[in-house]
This record gives C-alpha cells, structure tokens and sequence, in this order.
C-alpha cells in the first residue's frame, strides 16, 4: 500500500466487496429500490434502468413514472410495480418514499420546470442513499442551490458533458479529474466519471479507475444501465463507496461479455442487461 489516492478496480478488488446471498435469505433481505425516470419518448431510459436494477439483485423495485408510461413500464418490467405521477408527460412530484431503501432519479426525466420541483421534494424528502443521473444532473446544474441539498455520499454518474455542466471545462482529462475530486469533496458526493476508464470519485480524495468496459457500449441506454445497476446495490445496503465501485465493474463486465457474444458493433444497452451476473 502507498499513499497514492489512486486505485485500480480489477477483479479481486470488484469481488471483495460482493456480499454472498444468505440461505435463509427473503426479499426483504435485499430491499426495496425506487427508480424516478422516463418521460413522454424517453421511457426506453426508465425500462433500461428499471430491468438492470432487477439484475442486480434488488428484493423489490417500483418505478416511479409519467402517466404515459404506465403500461409501457407495467409491460416492459412485469416484476416491478409502477406508480404514475399525476402529470401526462413528464414526472412533477416525488412518490412514496416511506419503504425504499434507495432512490434513482434520472434517466430520461427531462428538464421541465415541474421536474425540478420534483427533484427538489425528492432530494428533502430522501432519508436512504440516491444516486442521480442523467437530466437530474443537469437539472442540478442549472439550479446549483440543489447542489448543497444533496444528502452526503449521494452518487453522481455524470458522462463528460453532464460533468463539463456541472463543474465547468476542462482542458484534460487530469485537470478534469482534480475538478471531481474538489467536486467531490465540497459537496461531499461520490461521483461516478464515465467514460472508457470511468473514475469513482470519493469525497475523502480517492479515485478507484475502473477495469472493465468496452467501446460498443458507446451506445444511448447503456449509462441507464449503470444507474439501475447501483440503485440496485444502494437497495441491498452496499456502502455508496462500494455500490459505486463496484456497480461500474459489474456493468463493464456485462458489457464485455455482451460483446463477447455478439461482438461491439451490434451491441445495444438491452445486451449489457442480459450479460449482468456474479
Ligand atoms: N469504453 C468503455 N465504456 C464506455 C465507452 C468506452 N469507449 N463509452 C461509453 N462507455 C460507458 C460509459 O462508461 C457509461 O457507463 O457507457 C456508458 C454511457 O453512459 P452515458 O454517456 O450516460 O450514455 P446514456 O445515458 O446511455 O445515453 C443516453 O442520456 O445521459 C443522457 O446525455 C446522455 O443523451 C444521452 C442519453
Ligand atoms: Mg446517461
């Protein structure tokens, strides 16, 4: 061991911190997920993010969605059960939050002004790990008073451009990385910087680059992936720390695998969701 904040996320630091499933073991051992996502022609976000979230392993899930989105999410993710929000399009109001275990909140929202609200309840509501995504982040980035409700150790899978919004440019990829460890440890979030060696960013100045992954997961749906994925860990009580490392392996896995068995040009976001497993 060195000083070095800098780690490396092969396979023996991945499976260390997978905890075995017990014998006696019920669904209420593995918790209770909360998906926040889709919108009016983005709900292909919420049923990305909601089927890997089930993958992963989580006891229980409800996808909160628009109304339009009911029968898509009720059909596309039979195991998970579905509340809709009261508005048509797009999500304007935090469901239930009383039995989750953790929340997602992101993929495919949009940015509508009632969206931000929602965030917003969401955020002073939430007394379990979050991890926010996607539109979420934007919304934070263009109303930074939400940054400073973010609870602590809250994950954020910002890809380059989601991160340029929120911590400003760049101009490489090591500047890039000290902005998310300052990021990180002002608003004490881990941060989740995707990308070909996504970087898990810790508050305490640690980065962990992960292993895995391959350029055919370059593809829309595949980051919605990821958030079902850590939601999914965040449900069952990984640490954050852990639920972040290790959720971005598990994904990268998947991935190979998937392009394994049909090589990466083919692969889609769906592919990464059949290949999840450990
Ligand atoms: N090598 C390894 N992994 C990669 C590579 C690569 N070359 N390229 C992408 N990935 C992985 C990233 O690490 C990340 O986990 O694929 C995922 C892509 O995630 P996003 O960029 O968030 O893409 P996605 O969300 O699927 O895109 C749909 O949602 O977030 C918005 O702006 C985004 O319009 C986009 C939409
Ligand atoms: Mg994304």
């Amino acid at each position: 061991e060195t000083n070095t904040p800098y780690h490396f996320t092969d396979k023996p630091e991945a499976e260390k911190r997978i905890v075995p499933r017990q014998k006696f073991s019920h669904k209420g051992t593995f918790g209770h997920a909360v998906l926040i996502a889709g919108s009016f022609g983005k709900m292909g976000a919420a049923v990305l993010s909601g089927r890997a979230c089930l993958r992963s392993g989580v006891g229980l899930l409800t996808m909160h969605v628009p109304a339009c989105g009911y029968a898509i999410a009720q059909i596309s993710v039979p195991e998970a059960m579905t509340t809709v929000d009261d508005t048509e399009k797009y999500i304007s109001k935090s469901p239930d939050l009383n039995s989750a275990t953790a929340i997602g909140i992101g993929p495919g929202i949009g940015q509508d002004p009632a969206t931000v609200k929602a965030l917003e309840k969401v955020l002073e509501k939430a007394k379990v790990p979050v991890i926010v995504d996607a539109d979420a982040l934007n919304i934070l980035s263009t109303n930074r008073h939400l940054l400073f409700k973010l609870p602590a150790n809250t994950i954020l899978t910002p890809h380059p451009k989601e991160f340029q919004r929120l911590a400003g440019e760049s101009s490489n990829e090591f500047e890039r990385l000290e902005k998310a460890r300052a990021f990180s440890s002002k608003y004490k979030v881990i941060i989740c910087l995707k990308g070909a060696n996504t970087a898990v960013v810790l508050p305490n100045g640690e980065v962990h680059f992960n292993s895995t992954g391959n350029p055919g997961m370059a593809t829309g749906g595949t980051g919605d992936v990821l958030t079902g994925i850590i939601t999914s860990l965040l449900a069952q009580k990984y640490d954050p720390a852990d639920a972040a490392i290790l959720g971005v392996y598990q994904h990268g896995l998947a991935g190979d695998r998937a392009a394994e068995a049909r090589g990466q040009t083919a692969l889609i976001a769906s592919d990464v969701i059949e290949h999840l497993g450990w």
